[in-house]
């Protein structure tokens, strides 16, 4: 009876080889150095025994009935990725050895072979596949790690992205409430908030703003009159022609403007508008009397919106012109009231939209 194993190992090693001589000196020798080993003389049976029980190693003999130890590996790295596998190949062979190291065996040996030089080899399989199956298992954990950061990022810009529609729908909602204040307070030109803005946006972008500037302009033109609020009903509903001194009032509606909703973080690009809306090219306009490109550019985009509007739509005290008449008007402003080149894309604009007018 042979020695007891000098050390106790917990591998266990599969040994296959048509040759029974072969396979019971295998086995006792691994059994001597402290492995676990099983052995068949029969290929067919070797891919049941892996299913059954776990295998650290397999020695496969190349030279075998069907299916080969070549046949057997390609079966083996299919089912068994992890499992380090050593061909044993008869000398003279090392062109079959070496195509089975390129297949994904871990190492061959030739017999004849020596113990110790068998002993090493099946050491040496076994941390290189220790090695790759620890590799493996970082790598999973990682594509565990990033999968359930990548649904951690998806679902927290989900919630982003339904905030920021409530804090978007809250901003309109908010211009909605003031532009509705103004309505009811002033009713002399009903729909001209909404018209105007339409119509200072589109010349905004055919003018090559996007995006957060069309949205400003958007704003500015809702709320241009907002200040009209802080004027006494008396002087903002006087049925007849204002005094001078009331006309002086009245213009102060651009900077209550600003007072009403300087404080509102969403609406501070919209204010130059609000405040720059009765500014004049040539610089006779108010608050301020800014002239030329001094006058906030979109600001400047509104006024000629504004005097369109103006003319074109039903207002105490004013007749309403056509179209032609209303585009003349503002053929003559250039210059005086308004940005000559602003007006050239505004008519453009309108003309384009009714060709033949
Ligand atoms: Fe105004
Ligand atoms: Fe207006």
């Amino acid at each position: 009876m042979s020695k007891a194993p000098s050390l106790s190992r917990t591998e266990r090693v599969l040994v296959v080889d048509d040759e029974p001589w072969i396979t019971e000196v295998l086995t006792a020798e691994l059994g001597l150095h402290g492995f676990h080993a099983d052995a068949t003389n029969d290929s067919t049976q070797v891919m049941e025994m892996l299913a059954a029980r776990h295998y650290d190693l397999a020695i496969l003999d190349i030279s075998m009935p069907d299916p080969d130890g070549l046949a057997l590996l390609t079966e083996i790295q299919k089912g068994y990725p992890h499992l380090a596998v050593l061909m044993l190949t008869a000398l003279g062979d090392a062109e079959t050895a070496t195509q089975a190291m390129r297949e994904g065996a871990s190492d061959y040996v030739v017999k004849p072979y020596r113990t110790p030089q068998l002993i090493m080899r099946i050491e040496r399989a076994l941390e290189r596949s220790d090695l790759l199956r620890e590799q493996h298992q970082i790598r999973q954990l990682l594509e565990r790690r990033v999968s359930e950061q990548t649904r951690t990022i998806d679902s927290q810009s989900e919630r982003l992205g339904s905030m920021l529609d409530r804090v978007l729908s809250t901003y309109q909602a908010t211009v909605k409430a003031l532009e509705a204040a103004l309505d009811v307070r002033d009713q002399s030109a009903p729909g001209h908030c909404r018209r105007v803005a339409r119509l200072a946006v589109r010349l905004a972008a055919r003018m090559g703003f996007s995006g957060q500037d069309l949205v400003t302009m958007e704003y500015g033109a809702l709320l241009h009159d907002i200040g009209k609020l802080g004027i006494e009903d008396r002087i903002l509903m006087k049925p007849g022609p204002l005094t001078n001194e009331e006309m002086d009032v009245m213009r102060g509606h651009p900077e209550i403007g600003c007072q009403i909703v300087g404080h509102i973080d969403f609406l501070q690009d919209a204010l130059p508008i609000i405040r720059h809306h009765h500014e004049w090219y040539n610089g006779g306009g108010y608050p301020d009397g800014l002239a030329g490109s001094g006058i906030p550019l979109l600001a400047r985009m509104f006024s000629v919106t504004d005097a369109f509007d103006a003319q074109t739509n039903q207002r105490p005290y004013n007749v309403v012109n056509s179209v032609e008449c209303a585009l003349e008007n503002l053929r003559k402003s250039k210059g005086v009231t308004c940005d000559p080149q602003v007006v050239d894309e505004f008519i453009a604009m309108i003309e384009e939209q009714t060709p033949g007018d």
